[in-house]
């Protein structure tokens, strides 16, 4: 977990690549300044972990985002399996050396397999578009087993800013309130277990828990949705934000 202080720029500043590319190139350059600056999860992360290791028990989750890998070897140090994942190499490659298996995953634009029985990103969701978040939310809900979890945190507050806290490099972060996440997971197939407000060093989290709920999934174009219709599992966005055509997918 990260805390940042924030830069005042605006959340658009002309950058020659989309914000989330930016953000993972600073990533990139900066992986072992962000190493150094970010210890082992506190006792409130590991509370949170834990409430998912008790959901979990000794199932497998997909970790997005892994960065350093701590909250993945706090995890399985209470019994679950985490597939570590992040869009970064230094950060996969650290992983790897470390001796754990880890592979490159963009949650914008690659599938997450599954399934799993949990799917965990802490602090990494703040990094997408509000679109870009939306679609994660459903094609997490595909990637889980009946009554699959979701664990993530955000940022609280309005908007969207970059920051060149901890790397020195620009970072793009997207702020989230608790009715448009309850709204937002609601709609993709999430029922809320717990969204907590919780204090940071800088700045207000939201640790947010939910499940997969009952209803009946389908493979479909997310374009062909209808208002009330079952939940759907879209293919992964392909780079340039052109959606794969659907293809067979688990369903539940
Ligand atoms: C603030 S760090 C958090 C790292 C780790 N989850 C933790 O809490 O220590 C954000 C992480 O998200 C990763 N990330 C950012 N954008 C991503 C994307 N589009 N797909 C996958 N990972 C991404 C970064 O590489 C970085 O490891």
């Amino acid at each position: 977990m990260e805390n940042v202080s924030v830069s005042d720029e605006p959340g658009s500043l002309p950058y020659d690549a989309p914000a989330g590319d930016v953000t993972l190139r600073s990533y990139e350059a900066g992986a072992d300044a962000y190493l150094q600056q970010s210890p082992p999860p506190g006792t409130r992360v590991r509370a949170y972990l834990d409430q998912l290791a008790d959901l979990v028990v000794a199932g497998t989750v997909l970790e997005l985002g892994s960065g350093p890998g701590w909250d993945a070897a706090y995890l399985e140090s209470r019994g679950p399996r985490v597939v570590r994942t992040d869009a970064v190499n230094a950060f996969v490659d650290l992983l790897l050396a470390a001796g754990h298996p880890a592979r490159l995953l963009d949650v914008r634009v690659d599938d997450f397999g599954g399934p799993y029985d949990a799917v965990m990103a802490n602090a990494v969701l703040l990094h997408l578009s509000r679109e870009q978040f939306v679609d994660v939310l459903g094609r997490a809900r595909c990637a889980v087993a009946h009554h699959g979890v979701l664990a993530f945190t955000v940022k609280e507050g309005d908007g969207e800013r970059w920051s060149r806290a901890k790397l020195g490099l620009p970072r793009h972060f997207t702020y989230w309130r608790e009715p448009e996440l309850r709204s937002a997971l609601e709609a993709n197939g999430w029922q809320v277990l717990s969204l907590e407000h919780v204090t940071g060093r800088v700045e207000p989290w939201l640790f947010v828990v939910a499940r997969a709920d009952e209803k009946p999934r389908r493979v479909r174009p997310v374009t062909d949705r209808e208002p009330g219709s079952p939940m759907i599992c879209p293919p992964a966005l392909k780079p340039g934000g052109r959606r794969a055509s659907a293809g067979p997918s688990w369903s539940s």
